[in-house]
């Protein structure tokens, strides 16, 4: 496995694969690896020819400073684990390298990055925008490989490459759980004992919302989920919604749509959890 850590170092391991009409897949992350971010390397590893990783804590999608500061950092755990997963490429950009001036570009995502995620942390999504439009400028992927749990981002990414006219072909794998069923997340990486056992409540709820859609309101669900949070003492709601998968628009009947998602995001202490379920 080969650490780059330049542009000039990036297009030489890159150029043998474009020379020799190779797939290079690619695997955005912000470190702190688990078992979501592996899946995502061993489907990248089936589907291409050449792997390659990026960690890089892009702070231009953190709305809040302490939350950035927060992110957990685990490097030379990452590196071992890359280089066991079989990767061939990690690129560590360093800050200057991603954003050699400000970025002050501003996205139009209509009402895509005003919902949800993008309504609770503003700005956010165009961070994400910023970051993945100059890592793809950058390594020019055939595929890029991205978790299912990042439901809105998945759509924000597939809405931004289609405004920068990119080739590249975007692979969604599922998100991946532990034995408890918590989605795998960096952030996990955050709790407390006390405060996992707390979060592997949210699978638990999202399983229950799928059973309560044959026969329950959108409302009575959200009514229902909402109290259950509001019960538990060291978890804060931000939202839970039930979507239109296509538009992201919340619906207030099942019959407004013909696949719905439910979506959540959950304070556990001070560290905040998102999931997802296809209803
Ligand atoms: O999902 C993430 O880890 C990040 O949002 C991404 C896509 C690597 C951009 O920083």
């Amino acid at each position: 496995m080969k650490q780059i850590s330049t542009e000039k170092d990036l297009s030489t391991a890159l150029a043998s694969s474009i020379k020799s009409k190779k797939t290079i897949g690619f695997v955005p992350t912000m470190g702190a690896l688990h078992r979501g971010h592996i899946s995502l390397i061993e489907t990248c590893k089936k589907q291409c020819d050449t792997t390659i990783v990026s960690i890089f804590v892009n702070p231009t999608q953190f709305n809040d400073k302490k939350d950035f500061e927060r992110y957990p950092r685990t490097i030379d755990n990452d590196l071992a684990l890359l280089k066991k997963a079989g990767v061939d490429f990690v690129f560590l950009p360093n800050e200057k390298l991603i954003y050699p001036k400000p970025d002050k570009r501003k996205f139009n995502f209509g009402k895509l990055d005003q919902l949800l995620e993008g309504k609770h942390r503003p700005g956010h999504f165009n961070g994400v925008a910023q970051v993945v439009s100059r890592l793809l400028e950058m390594i020019k992927p055939d595929k890029l490989f991205l978790g299912q749990k990042d439901f809105q981002q998945v759509m924000v990414i597939r809405e931004l490459i289609k405004q920068l006219k990119s080739p590249v072909k975007v692979v969604v794998c599922p998100t991946v759980r532990d034995d408890e069923n918590l989605a795998m997340s960096s952030r996990n990486a955050n709790l407390s004992d006390e405060e996992y056992d707390e979060a592997t409540f949210i699978p638990i709820w999202l399983e229950e919302v799928k059973k309560l859609a044959t026969r329950y309101k959108v409302s009575q669900i959200k009514a229902r989920i909402e109290t259950l949070i509001a019960r538990r003492e060291i978890m804060k709601l931000d939202y839970f919604e039930i979507c239109d998968t296509e538009t992201l628009e919340p619906i207030k009947e099942f019959s407004e749509t013909d696949q719905a998602v439910a979506l959540i995001a959950v304070f556990v202490g001070k560290t905040r959890l998102i999931d997802n379920v296809l209803m």
